[in-house]
């Protein structure tokens, strides 16, 4: 019996869902099963985007005569060749004898690879990037998306609903469960886990061509993302885009401890179990892991998401033992970057295991070690307690400390969001410099701590690509703003990304202070450069505590307020000669045209959140 799910009035859901398949790939396992997503669209001609593995082709092929109802089936779009979704390609074809399969000219070539049927006979539509196709009411176009999974990959996006088929890219492992939308899940508790160990290892050796692709869906608007596996996403899309920004850059999301140890008769488990200890008593947060008994696949994920990694592991047929060793290969072949390592090794003859793992390891960019790296002779001594001790500490100072969850609001308090709007603050460009690269960003929240020693905070928005590079280098210059700052300013350093664009490009006056990174000699009155010597970790934000370094005055101007920017410097709306119905948003003026605005909208300037708009009067 057919078994359809209805995604808009016009698109249905007709793929199917696995929960045999033990290893997805011959691979992965996926205890929770997969789905493979086709889509049908009901138009005044009809279309597929994309078949189904061969696992599910008897449902397919219902789902699909049904939706067809006796009608002719006009085209097929293949957007990826793998045989997870093209292997009943070939069968569509013998059943649908007229259909135009609508493809690339790379996936054409693998068309005739992996079936026989002639592509030559004029049943085969050759699009490329930007080309176009009606079905009627519905207008689509073509992307092409090179190794987001394969060579020959593109997406398909109907412009007039706003809807990008997206092949791999935003799928997760795991059936549906009855369910269509990631909405109408907890898709953060139940399935974020799986779309990451899904994402890192399915594409997480690809993350520039990712970034690639993410960039190019940055130009077009997006409503709806129906990717061939898992959920469709119609909310609160711009969350899951920036996990796929975070893991395309190979950016942690976690400050802390990834554990992973192998242990034959217990001793190297002993090391790993008392690092363990240690760290939590500094208040670094750890996950553990004994990669003889966890897939690497999970582990490939984990070291995604979390800063630092320790690999402890016997020494075993003088390399690296067994388990360990196919880890960290994998760690290697995924192309993981901008992590911190540590080693711990043991063999009671001749170990070998730390240098070998620390050679493959260094051929990853942005790779750093603790230099500590510890070596144990069969059983754990008390001498190495001390060690043990050392490398806890300098992980702890590299990885930062987390404080206990901020308790919980009281239940009857009630907040008032413009009561914030109170609070004086300042603004400041915040920069900082990692080898070559110099990048800044505005910030509202640079406070002295204390006077002796001279002391400041800065609270940080994870997001920005400013906090990953002072996270790593410690330190930053803070340009104090002056009220001659012109709107182009923080439009310059706040609406735009530094991973994107040169932030000191020229355009405004820059000099270097003693610790190597930029400041602002213009339109800014003072700076002050900080050494970070502690990052808080609070949810969206780290608060970093910093020495100051160096300070020097610039300009006798006064210094450019929150409140003085909205009066002076941030454009007012314009008056409309119509009436204008819409949400502006009280940050930086951005304006939601509608007459309701979704609870979960996101400014796509500033990023603050539904909160923040005002209704247009
Ligand atoms: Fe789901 Fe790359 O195939």
């Amino acid at each position: 019996m057919h078994c359809v799910r209805k995604v808009t009035d016009k698109i249905t859901w007709i793929g199917g869902e696995d929960r045999r398949l033990a290893l997805f790939e011959s691979a992965y396992p996926i205890p929770d099963g997969v789905s493979y997503n086709s889509y049908f669209v009901d138009d005044e001609k009809t279309m597929v985007l994309d078949a189904v593995d061969r696992s599910v082709s008897e449902r397919f092929f219902e789902n699909l005569a049904f939706m067809l109802q006796g009608r002719k089936l006009d085209y097929l779009v293949v957007d990826h060749m793998e045989p997870d979704h093209a292997a009943t390609v070939g069968e569509v074809v013998r059943r649908y004898p007229e259909v135009t399969v609508v493809c690339n000219a790379k996936i054409e070539v693998m068309l005739r690879q992996y079936f026989d049927f002639d592509t030559g006979n004029g049943r085969v539509l050759i699009v490329k990037e930007g080309d176009t196709l009606s079905t009627g009411a519905m207008q689509f176009t073509f992307v092409m998306a090179p190794m987001v999974h394969w060579p020959e990959v593109m997406m398909t996006y109907e412009i007039t609903n706003k809807i990008l088929f997206s092949a791999d890219a935003f799928g997760t492992f795991g059936a549906l469960n009855g369910c269509m939308f990631a909405d109408q899940v907890d898709f953060e508790r139940d399935y974020m886990d799986e779309a990451r160990r899904y994402y890192t290892n399915i594409v997480g050796k690809y993350g520039t061509q990712v970034k690639a692709a993410l960039k190019k869906a940055g130009t077009i608007e997006i409503d709806m993302i129906c990717p061939l596996h898992g959920f469709v996403w119609r909310r609160n899309i711009g969350d899951f885009l920036e996990k796929y920004v975070a893991w395309s850059h190979y950016m942690p999301e976690e400050q802390g401890v990834l554990l992973i140890y192998t242990s034959v008769y217990g001793d190297t488990e002993n090391a790993a179990q008392i690092l363990a200890g240690k760290l939590v008593e500094k208040g670094v947060k750890v996950k553990m892991y004994d990669a003889s008994v966890t897939h690497s696949s999970y582990l490939v994920a984990e070291a995604f998401r979390f800063s630092h990694i320790v690999l402890a592991t016997t020494t075993y047929n003088a390399g690296i033992f067994i388990s360990m060793e196919n880890l960290v290969h994998d760690i290697v072949n995924h192309n993981l970057q901008n992590r911190t390592f540590a080693l711990i090794e043991n063999g009671s003859w001749a170990p070998t295991a730390a240098g070998l793992m620390r050679k493959e390891l260094s051929a990853l960019k942005g790779a750093e070690f603790i230099e500590n790296t510890i070596t144990i002779k069969s059983a754990v001594k008390p001498d190495h307690l001390d060690e043990l001790e050392a490398m806890a500490q300098a992980l702890a100072e590299s990885a930062g400390a987390e404080l206990p969850a901020a308790p919980a609001p009281v239940p009857t308090a009630q907040i008032d969001n413009t009561a914030m709007f109170k609070l004086s603050y300042g603004l400041f460009v915040l920069s900082a410099q990692d080898g070559d690269k110099h990048n800044g960003c505005i910030i509202n929240t640079a406070v002295q701590l204390t006077d002796s020693p001279k002391r400041i905070t800065i609270a940080v928005n994870k997001a920005n690509f400013t906090h990953d590079m002072i996270m790593k280098t410690r330190k930053f210059n803070v340009s104090i703003l002056a009220t001659s700052a012109p709107f182009a300013l923080f439009q310059h350093f706040g609406f735009q990304s530094g991973r994107d664009v040169e932030k000191f490009d020229g355009k405004y006056e820059i000099r270097v202070s003693a610790n190597g990174v930029v400041y602002l000699n213009q339109y800014a009155n003072a700076f002050l450069s900080g050494r970070v010597i502690d990052a808080l970790d609070y949810g969206t934000h780290t608060l970093f505590v910093a020495d100051v370094t160096e300070a020097q005055v610039l300009s006798k101007e006064p210094s450019m307020t929150y409140a003085y920017y909205f009066e002076h410097v941030k454009p007012k709306p314009q008056p409309k000669e119509e009436q204008q119905v819409g949400w502006v948003c009280k940050i930086c003026g951005y304006v939601y045209e509608g007459e309701d605005l979704p609870a979960d909208f996101v400014c796509p300037l500033c990023k603050h959140g539904a909160e923040d708009f005002e209704k247009l009067k």
